[in-house]
């Protein structure tokens, strides 16, 4: 049986220009393509999460405008074994302004979050019995911080492992990060979070420890082309990050949360739940869009091209 994962996350329309380069402040760029996709870090690591073979449920809130019909209509082509979706007329349908240039296919994102930051209390009420049956619940920071303690008290009265992949950064507090199974940041969000630059493997270590103290249980420190630390406290291990031919960047962080969701639901341990989520992340930038088209078969392939079996 499949692993049950829930996730609370945004939902953004994603209007992005592909560039040789990214524009200069006052300069005007022409575009060598543009694509308006699905977006939104909650949506693309709940997709992450169905791809990499969970059973999943996404909550997400959205506008009722143009926006938020398109956002109805990609919900329930993606296959989610659940959606809920909320709704309001107070705020427009997130959205993010993509720059994707270069070689390395990086990005550059402004996002406008509009209702993903207006989840009311009693929306969540309503998602209890969602939350409460899940194995792993996954959340960002791309929602109003009261939503997403809300979710996380939800989970752990119930047992659920907790991910919380802090992202894009905002403040947090002590007592929610005291209830997070696995926290996701980046070495920016590290930072952030920390106080403490992360410049090489060590800094990392010394970042991960200082989360553990605030009763973080384990951390995946990413530092894309770099790897990944992770940290379970007392065991530090170093993942690699798998070669890719990258065409669009974005969303990339999303694919390798998902797919961590999904294997931890499904049961992996969290080194080999790593392993294939830098895999499934791997190739996930080969695609266009944030919204993940990645499937577990290429994940394992990518994986078994490295280790060279
Ligand atoms: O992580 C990528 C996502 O960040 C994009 O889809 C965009 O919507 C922003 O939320
Ligand atoms: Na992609």
């Amino acid at each position: 049986m499949k692993g049950k994962v829930c996730v609370f996350g945004s939902f953004n329309l994603d209007i992005t220009a592909f560039l040789d380069r990214f524009p200069m402040p006052g300069e005007s760029l022409v575009a060598k393509s543009s694509k308006i996709s699905a977006g939104g870090k909650g949506a693309n690591q709940a997709t992450a999460a169905l791809k990499a073979g969970a059973n999943v449920h996404y909550i997400g809130k959205i506008g009722e405008d143009d926006f938020g019909y398109f956002a109805r209509r990609h919900l329930k082509e993606v296959g989610f074994n659940a959606v809920t979706i909320l709704s309001s007329n107070e705020r427009a349908t997130g959205n993010a302004l993509i720059y994707v240039a270069g070689e390395s296919a990086e990005n550059m994102i402004s996002v406008d979050p509009g209702t993903n930051m207006i989840v009311t209390e009693e929306e969540i009420k309503k998602c209890e019995p969602a939350i409460k049956c899940a194995d792993v619940v996954l959340v960002q920071l791309e929602n109003n911080i009261a939503a997403i303690e809300q979710v996380i008290n939800i989970a752990k009265n119930n047992n659920a492992f907790t991910i919380l992949n802090p992202a894009p950064f905002q403040p947090v507090s002590d007592e929610l990060l005291s209830k997070v199974d696995l926290l996701t940041p980046n070495e920016t969000e590290t930072y952030l979070l920390t106080g403490q630059k992360i410049t090489d493997k060590e800094s990392a270590k010394r970042a991960a420890d200082y989360l553990h103290q605030k009763g973080v249980k384990k951390i995946i420190i990413t530092m894309g082309a770099k790897g990944s630390l992770l940290s379970d406290q007392a065991t530090k291990t170093w993942i690699p990050c798998f070669p890719a031919n990258p065409v669009d960047t974005t969303g990339a962080g999303d694919a390798f949360n998902g797919a961590l969701a999904a294997q931890i639901a499904n049961g992996q341990d969290i080194k080999q739940a790593a392993l294939f989520s830098s895999a499934f992340a791997a190739v996930s930038v080969e695609y266009i869009g944030a919204a993940c088209m990645t499937t577990y078969q290429q994940a394992i392939e990518r994986m078994h091209k490295l280790s060279g079996n």
